[in-house]
């Protein structure tokens, strides 16, 4: 058997240990699929006293990830503590300045810092692999770089936040609102230490953002991204969606267009008989269309132990196996800038405004529509206790600036007593 690969493992909460425990379990499975032994010289977190369920006993202790990532006894670093800089970042260069492969599990590193990184990644002739940060134990970073290659890929889609997919439908299903599922969910421990990281949308758009970059070949652009979270999203929102057909998910839609990338993270509407639909409680679901395969649908586990730590070995397993490839699947320094767009491409789209309940208003409205070249296709208003009146409308395809143009019209004529919710009905 060749030489044994070396890992230094940084970061123990629960996708390290589940890494450990791979190692511990599945060591013959890894030996003859690779023809190597993996072992684990190294480890490191920020206590080392805590009981996370593996034995540690034999493998040496780092109290500093930098010292971790320096050491003469690893072949690859493995970086798991989380976070878009600090010791992460520092880390994962000293690992690369020291000629060390690295696999991460960090979306927020990457989407925010990924092309310097691969850039010294692939100078220095080192992996930088991370199918873990994007949708847990889905392989859809390996998909996109590898099977995929030969195909110019023509839209991308993702519900890859399992917490915010949890919240929708836990309100679907027991009628509660967002505020009580929020809660809820923050008892289970699903939110991450900054909730808005999920429910705001950011987590998964950094996620979108490195499939675009692998698809486009444009350089990692999370600024250029919309982003916009499940907070204001109501359980009548909900109601008044299923009523028409249609569930509402936390949507990102990546698409290359001949002016630019649009790359969006926002609640939508998607028709009951989508896929997308049929995704409850924590599951991701990733589509990928290309010219010649088609559309490909990929679901599963977007988080959790097995399933993250899975996708960690499969990086693992390929640096052992001797493949090297590109970051993001071309060169690096061959990845160009594109200008970032908000959306070019028409939808449907779902208002709800809460109107004042007065002769007239609902001209107003309309008005305001027809002015901006919007023609509505469905429209109604609920019976209601309170001063404003809830209105529904549905429009025919338009693009999103036209809307808001139309939104700001209606709001300058004061018939809305609050923001209005816009949800974009995507067709899959
Ligand atoms: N917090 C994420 C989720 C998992 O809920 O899907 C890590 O990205």
């Amino acid at each position: 058997m060749a030489d044994p690969i070396k890992l230094g493992i940084a970061g123990l909460g629960t996708v390290g240990a589940g890494l450990i425990k791979i190692v511990q379990n599945n060591l013959s499975i890894l030996e003859a699929r690779s023809g190597r032994t993996i072992q684990i010289s190294a480890v490191s977190a920020l206590s080392k006293s805590k009981d996370r369920g593996v034995d540690l006993s034999s493998y040496a202790w780092e109290s500093d990830p930098v010292a971790l990532a320096k050491r003469d006894d690893i072949d690859v670093f493995v970086e798991l503590i989380g976070g878009d800089s600090g010791p992460a970042k520092a880390a994962t260069e000293a690992a690369i300045a020291g000629g060390k492969h690295v696999v991460t599990a960090n979306k927020a590193m990457l989407a925010l810092h990924g092309q310097e990184l691969a850039v010294l990644a692939e100078k220095k002739g080192v992996n930088l692999r991370f199918e873990a940060a994007v949708a847990g134990g889905i392989p859809v970073i390996k998909t996109l770089t590898e099977s995929l290659a030969g195909n110019n890929i023509t839209r991308i889609m993702g519900v890859m936040n399992g917490t915010c997919n949890y919240i929708l439908t836990r309100m679907e299903n027991t009628g509660l609102p967002y505020q009580d599922i929020f809660e809820e969910a923050n008892q289970l421990g699903f939110l991450e230490a900054d909730p808005n990281l999920d429910v705001g949308g950011i987590d998964a758009a950094h996620k979108l953002v490195l499939l675009s970059s692998i698809a486009y070949g444009t350089q990692v652009d999370f600024k250029g991204a919309v982003l916009e979270g499940i907070g204001r999203i109501t359980i009548e929102d909900i109601h008044a969606a299923a009523d028409m057909g249609y569930r509402i998910k936390l949507l990102g839609v990546s698409i290359m267009t001949d002016i630019g990338l649009s790359q969006t993270m926002r609640p939508c509407l998607v028709p009951n008989e989508s896929p997308l639909a049929q995704l409850d409680g924590g599951t991701n679901m990733v589509i990928i269309e290309g010219d010649s395969v088609g559309q490909i649908i990929l679901r599963g586990a977007g988080a959790g132990e097995g399933p993250t730590a899975s996708a960690v070995i499969g990086d693992i397993m390929d640096i052992a196996r001797g493949i090297n490839i590109p970051v993001f699947g071309q060169p690096a320094k061959n990845l160009i800038k594109v200008a970032s767009i908000s959306t070019s491409v028409e939808n449907p789209f779902y208002l709800r405004l809460n109107l004042r309940d007065e002769a007239g208003i609902l001209a107003k409205v309309s008005a305001a529509l027809a002015g901006a070249g919007i023609s509505i296709d469905r429209m109604r208003q609920e019976g209601h206790e309170t001063d404003a009146a809830p209105v529904i409308i549905v429009t025919h395809p338009t693009d999103r600036e036209t809307l808001n143009k139309a939104i700001s019209a209606i709001e300058k004529t004061g018939a809305a007593v609050d923001t209005p919710i816009v949800l974009r009905i995507e067709t899959v």
